[in-house]
């Protein structure tokens, strides 16, 4: 068998010795450009366009991330090059799930207690004692309740704030409020305090952190962006930032990455900025996800993760 490896800026030797001691049947090799010799399986992340098209001979491609918009986005703006018969099979978890809930609970409980405010105090050398958020009205609204989305709604209700959750599809999660579809997504933003967003990046939610969006918002909302950074209307986020509807945002991710060094988002000292971090691929647990899969695959069985290039997640 074997198996082609992409993913730039990583250590793809360390990649492919733990991939050769998980399939030690398997021929492993890095992509290089012009690389078009037969491979079964593919294991990329933001692959270019040459690499995959023409591999008509695929038997799967993984996406070593969750998010599969990148990889997409290249069948998009190019039909016919992700091979048609080969599933697209996104990560699950691999240790994204944890990470994604520290880095939500802790922009949660920074706001909640104010802790961004009694920095700003200690920088100016001011001790205030400032009046507590009332917990039971600091509402959290996670949009997506998928692999990650639940699991950070289950984490941020054990802080004992309300927390709701919205999804395409109807699903019940015990001690989350859960809306689904268009026909709920005013009532579910209704009296948000925190709007945190894990939705996948697709044509249907691209955009969707935008001025209508935060007007529904309890006055003086916060917003947690960990999805995508074309979600957000980005002038959209200033304005409601000068208005007072929204009254601070932590970004991990946008629309150009790294952000410009001159992008208004540095200067602006209510937007917390991290640089896409907020859950990062794991080698050790991605591989032997990926390696179980790909045993599984080729015994002829089938995998969860599957990806539907409709749905766009
Ligand atoms: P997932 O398992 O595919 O879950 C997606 C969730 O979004 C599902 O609940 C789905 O609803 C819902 N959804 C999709 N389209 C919708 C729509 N049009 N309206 C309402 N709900 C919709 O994805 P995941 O593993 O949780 O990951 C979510 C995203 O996080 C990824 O796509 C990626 O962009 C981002 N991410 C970011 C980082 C980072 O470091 N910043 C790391 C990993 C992932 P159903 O349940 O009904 O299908
Ligand atoms: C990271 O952004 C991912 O989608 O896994």
């Amino acid at each position: 068998m074997k198996i082609l490896f992409y993913m730039p800026h990583s250590d793809a030797a360390a990649w492919l010795d733990d991939f050769a001691r998980a399939l030690p049947e398997a021929e492993l090799r890095e992509w290089r450009p012009g690389d078009t010799a037969p491979a079964d399986f593919a294991v990329v992340w933001r692959p270019p366009r040459e690499m995959l098209a023409g591999r008509d001979d695929l038997r799967a491609i993984f996406n070593l991330g969750a998010g599969v918009d990148a990889i997409l986005a290249l069948e998009h703006e190019h039909p016919g090059t992700l091979p048609r018969n080969a599933p697209l099979i996104r990560l699950e978890d691999t240790g994204m799930a944890p990470q994604m809930a520290e880095y939500v609970a802790h922009a949660v409980l920074r706001y909640l207690r104010r802790f961004d405010e009694y920095q700003t105090l200690q920088n100016e050398r001011r001790w205030e004692v400032l009046e507590p958020h009332p917990r039971e009205t600091f509402t959290v609204g996670v949009l997506g309740l998928g692999v990650l989305g639940a699991h950070v709604a289950q984490t941020v209700a054990a802080l004992g704030v309300p927390v709701r959750g919205y999804s395409r599809g109807a699903r019940q999660i015990d001690g989350i409020a859960t809306f689904a579809g268009e026909a709920q997504f005013d009532a579910f933003l209704d009296g948000v305090k925190v709007l945190v967003n894990l939705l996948p990046h697709t044509p249907d939610t691209v955009d969707v952190l935008n001025t209508r969006t935060f007007a529904k918002l309890a006055r003086g909302a916060y917003l947690i962006n960990v999805a995508r950074g074309g979600h957000l209307v980005e002038t959209d986020l200033l304005d409601a930032l000068a208005s007072g509807q929204l009254t601070a945002a932590t970004l991990d991710v946008f629309r150009n990455e790294p952000l410009p060094q001159d992008h208004p988002f540095w200067r602006e000292p209510r937007i917390t900025i991290t640089p896409h971090i907020s859950a990062l691929t794991l080698r050790e647990e991605s591989v032997d996800q990926v390696a179980l899969k790909i045993g599984a695959l080729a015994r002829g069985e089938s995998v969860s993760g599957v990806v539907s290039r409709e749905r766009g997640y």
